[in-house]
């Protein structure tokens, strides 16, 4: 039962504080913000779509747009960050109907797990069969350029956490969920298909996951080559997780705004990765538009 202490404590003889700092499981939270969000509009999305960094613009050219505030939805929370606006928004992509996170939060600004993911579960429990994932990212592959578009083929979750901490909340999914196939094949055959088509050139590779906020070392940078990753991020991660915990297909897009530190001849900043987000802006429009059709499909 969720009220009691998690079943672990009592295995260890200790009575350890309790993981979550509610009482209530995930789905009771969730199952609040729905309701609220039902108060607000009837509509039946197909697709849903985190805007990261400076992608935020793209929620902006949905039909027939409806915005909530974050502020107004129970248990969502908006960022911090210059460049994350906080709105769930409604409205079509051609003819299938999307709901889009403008703006998300993060574990470095000292939310948790569960909260860091909670946007994306009320997205799955509105309806959602797919989600598709945007960030901004640092790019590992020295031949890459900043603006440079990466559909993610994996992840490194190296953020040292999970939103599936603690006991399960089994009406969300299972204890131990599968993540041999975390970002959907269809989903990445599908993405490449319409860059082909839009002449855009779409990279691949593998995103690591960081806490952050400051950005890595050269050191690391290398580290985490070695890994087998081809980009660095603080978000995307997470979510994943807890949308394959509830069966939600994922499909990820990374803008490489910089390369990474000691790749680049510069040091980085936070007004370098908005405006190459933002100058990126056209080709992700045409990217994600076509890729939401197709997912609605
Ligand atoms: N590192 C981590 N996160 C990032 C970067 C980076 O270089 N660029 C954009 N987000």
């Amino acid at each position: 039962m969720w009220l009691m202490f998690p079943k672990q404590a009592r295995y260890s003889g200790r009575v350890s504080a309790p993981l979550h700092s509610s009482h209530s499981p995930p789905s009771a939270r969730l199952a609040e913000t729905v309701k609220a969000v039902r108060g607000r509009t009837s509509f039946e999305p197909k697709v849903g779509l985190v805007l990261g960094s400076g992608l935020g613009a793209f929620a902006d050219t949905l039909e027939g747009l409806v915005k909530i505030p974050y502020s107004e939805l129970p248990h969502m929370h908006a960022s911090a960050v210059v460049g994350h606006a906080g709105n769930l928004c409604f409205g079509h992509v051609g003819k299938v109907p999307v709901v889009c996170m403008q703006g998300r939060i993060h574990l470095y600004e000292g939310h948790s797990p569960e909260a860091v993911v909670h946007g994306a579960r009320t997205m799955a429990r509105l309806g959602v069969g797919a989600v598709l994932i945007t960030n901004a990212a640092g790019g590992l592959e020295p031949s890459w350029e900043a603006g440079d578009l990466m559909l993610m083929t994996d992840h490194l979750n190296l953020t040292g956490t999970t939103p599936l901490l603690g006991p399960n909340d089994d009406a969300l999914g299972p204890r131990f969920p599968d993540m041999s196939t975390a970002y959907d094949l269809e989903l990445r055959a599908a993405a490449r298909d319409v860059a082909a088509k839009a002449g855009i050139t779409l990279r691949e590779g593998i995103y690591a996951g960081l806490l952050g906020p400051s950005y890595e070392t050269p050191a690391e940078v290398r580290m985490l080559g070695k890994l087998g990753a081809q980009a660095v991020g603080m978000s995307t991660v997470l979510e994943t997780i807890a949308l394959r915990h509830m069966k939600v297909r994922v499909g990820a897009l990374s803008c490489i705004t910089n390369l990474a530190a000691g790749i680049s001849k510069t040091e980085l900043d936070h007004a370098e990765v908005e405006e190459t987000a933002r100058r990126k802006r056209g080709d992700l429009v045409k990217l994600l538009g076509g890729w939401i059709e197709k997912a609605g499909a």
